[in-house]
């Protein structure tokens, strides 16, 4: 058989972990060839392809990024769309195809699938947002860069007696200000499920201070003030419909600065967390990704996504890990609210 894979969406670090585990297994194993399709969607779309072989996915493991490339593209948008993904499937003799994505990429995929296309998804996103795997790959690495950065800015708050903003990434989901902020001992942490008031940060950022440190205000670039909106960089969407996230950091800090005195500023992570080499976590998680979505396609078990369900890797319905977004459970957000001031 010949396999198709491509990467679709934010990168993050892992992607080349999967890349490399589905090749050697395929090729080793079952005696496959892959054709690596370039930059998302597009690749299919347009017929971009590079050569995908052991030797190319040779010392891969470790780097961040995808040797693939990866877009935004979204060929339901596109005229034709799918009858030229189809038509290039044919021509490049793909037999089945592995996306590897998140909420974005993966619903593509089961739109494609339910238009007849083979298709194996392996989820992907730092937001850990995408239902029915308890973790994506690329949120760890995320969470421990965002940690590290807490770590850091927790000494120069504390030098200037300051209240530290950090902005972390994660869409509509709190899930890496959530573990970062607690991993990193903010003085509270504020995320899109939980609208927050700022004259209660502004309690316990004083709070803090009277403590004797400075407090670190961890919050995710859509979380949404109680008498306020949700910020964003323009107007503009992308191929999906997403607003670019922008600016909610900033605005904390000037909120906490008029009503505290107290200086405030404002560290937004943004790509950062996207960057670099992947965790130990991130390298095995996404490693057992590709070995079971090539075997998968082995299997012909079209349709369906890897996920992890505790310890094992299961398959799901594609469907079901677009069918609705995973959010923090309000409960697993109060648990961090004693640490809170
Ligand atoms: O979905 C991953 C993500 O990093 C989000 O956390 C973030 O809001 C978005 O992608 C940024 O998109 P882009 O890289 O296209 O600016």
């Amino acid at each position: 058989m010949r396999i198709g894979v491509l990467t679709g969406g934010g990168d993050c670090p892992g992607l080349n972990a999967v890349i490399r585990a589905v090749v050697r297994k395929g090729v080793k194993e079952y005696g496959y060839e892959f054709v690596g399709f370039r930059d998302g969607w597009k690749g299919p779309l347009e017929g971009l392809t590079m050569e995908l072989t052991l030797a190319t996915t040779r010392g891969i493991l470790p780097r961040g990024g995808t040797i693939l490339g990866s877009s935004r593209t979204n060929p339901f948008k596109i005229e034709n769309g799918v009858e030229k993904i189809k038509e290039n499937l044919a021509k490049a003799g793909i037999d089945a195809l592995i996306a590897i994505g998140g909420e974005d990429t993966l619903g593509v995929a089961t739109k494609l699938d339910a238009l007849g296309v083979k298709v194996i998804g392996v989820p992907k996103t730092i937001d850990n947002d995408l239902n029915n795997t308890d973790y994506t790959f690329g949120f760890d690495t995320s969470v421990n860069i965002a940690m590290e950065a807490i770590d850091r800015l927790h000494t120069t708050a504390e030098s200037h007696h300051r209240a530290l903003v950090v902005e972390v990434m994660g869409r509509h989901a709190g899930w890496i200000a959530l573990h970062s902020g607690i991993a990193g001992g903010a003085a509270c942490i504020l995320i899109p499920e939980v609208k927050f008031s700022v004259d209660k940060v502004c309690e316990w950022v004083e709070s803090r201070f009277k403590s004797g440190f400075a407090p670190i205000i961890v919050i995710a670039e859509g979380a949404i003030p109680q008498d306020g909106d949700m910020q964003t960089k323009d107007q503009t969407l992308d191929a999906f419909g997403h607003v670019k996230l922008s600016g909610i950091g900033e605005w904390l800090s000037a909120q906490i600065e008029a009503k505290t005195g107290k200086e405030a500023r404002t560290s937004v992570l943004g790509h950062i967390q996207r960057g670099g080499t992947p965790s130990a976590f991130d390298r095995v998680l996404a490693t057992r990704f590709g070995l079971h979505a090539i075997t998968a396609v082995h299997e012909g078990d079209f349709g369906k996504m890897v996920a992890l369900h505790g310890t094992t890797i299961a398959r799901v319905p594609l469907a079901s890990a677009t069918e609705k977004l995973k959010t923090v459970p309000v409960e697993m957000y109060k648990e961090s609210e004693i640490f809170f001031g």
